[in-house]
């Protein structure tokens, strides 16, 4: 689709990422493109079905209270989702990254930085919300609301929710969590305890009832992802 104006400024396996302007605000447009291995018809359906989850999620989280970029527009014709594009702000790994190669103490960011990261996520799930890709490339930041210790949960803004579940049960919670999880400690090696940090904040903001049930399940998805990486 050829956009006037717009500048295409990245392209992932399922989408191509556009950025211009519409209707006088700087927008982003992702764009799911055609997949010619699958029928053209059932190519269209999944597309038109995937683009409408992905945008409901976005609306869905917002209203439970965790920062999306705001949607204007969706094309189902076009597959594509219009959007906000956030300004000044940067991926939550490229933040993490910078913290570690300027050795900055752990003590001064971590707990923090976790500690929002867990109260949101708890948002998602109270709502029945995952966001099925909880990785530090799927979160911005905004850096002029981070210092330090003190961390605006409104300085996070959470993307790319192609993989959400708008009505999803204590396992699926379970595995958002142990995707992130994984995630930190393939990418974020050298922070080893950023994922418990979380976790302890997560559990402190969802209510007890669904707490021991996710935290029952996220035992059983790590003990059986433990027992898959020992049969390799
Ligand atoms: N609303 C936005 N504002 C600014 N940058 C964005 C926005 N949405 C996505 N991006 C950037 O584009 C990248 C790809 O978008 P994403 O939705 O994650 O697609 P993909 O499914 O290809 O990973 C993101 O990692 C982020 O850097
Ligand atoms: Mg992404």
């Amino acid at each position: 689709m050829v956009r006037e104006g717009f500048e295409l400024i990245a392209q992932g396996a399922e989408a191509r990422i556009y950025k211009g302007s519409y209707l006088g605000r700087e927008t982003l447009v992702k764009e799911r493109f055609k997949k010619t291995y699958r029928h053209p018809d059932l190519d269209e359906a999944l597309s038109k079905e995937r683009v409408k989850n992905e945008s409901r999620a976005i609306v869905r989280a917002k209203i439970a209270g965790v920062s999306t970029p705001t949607i204007f527009y969706v094309d189902l014709e076009e597959r594509s989702i219009y959007m906000e594009y956030i300004n000044n702000a940067i991926p939550l790994k490229l933040h993490i990254d910078t913290k570690i190669e300027n050795k900055i103490d752990e003590k001064i960011w971590m707990n923090g930085l976790g500690e929002s990261l867990g109260v949101l996520i708890a948002k998602l799930h109270s709502k029945h919300l995952i966001h099925g890709d909880l990785t530090t490339s799927n979160i911005l930041v905004k850096n002029e609301l981070i210092e330090g210790e003190v961390t605006r949960n409104d300085a996070f803004i959470f993307i790319d929710f192609g993989l959400a579940r708008i009505d999803s049960t204590a396992e699926d919670k379970a595995v958002d969590l142990y995707v992130l999880e994984r995630s930190l400690l393939s990418s974020h090696s050298q922070v080893p305890g950023l994922f418990s940090v979380i976790m302890n904040s997560y559990q402190g903001h969802v209510d007890d009832k669904q707490r021991r049930e996710i935290v029952a399940k996220y035992e059983d998805v790590r003990a059986r992802g433990r027992k898959r990486l020992m049969i390799g």
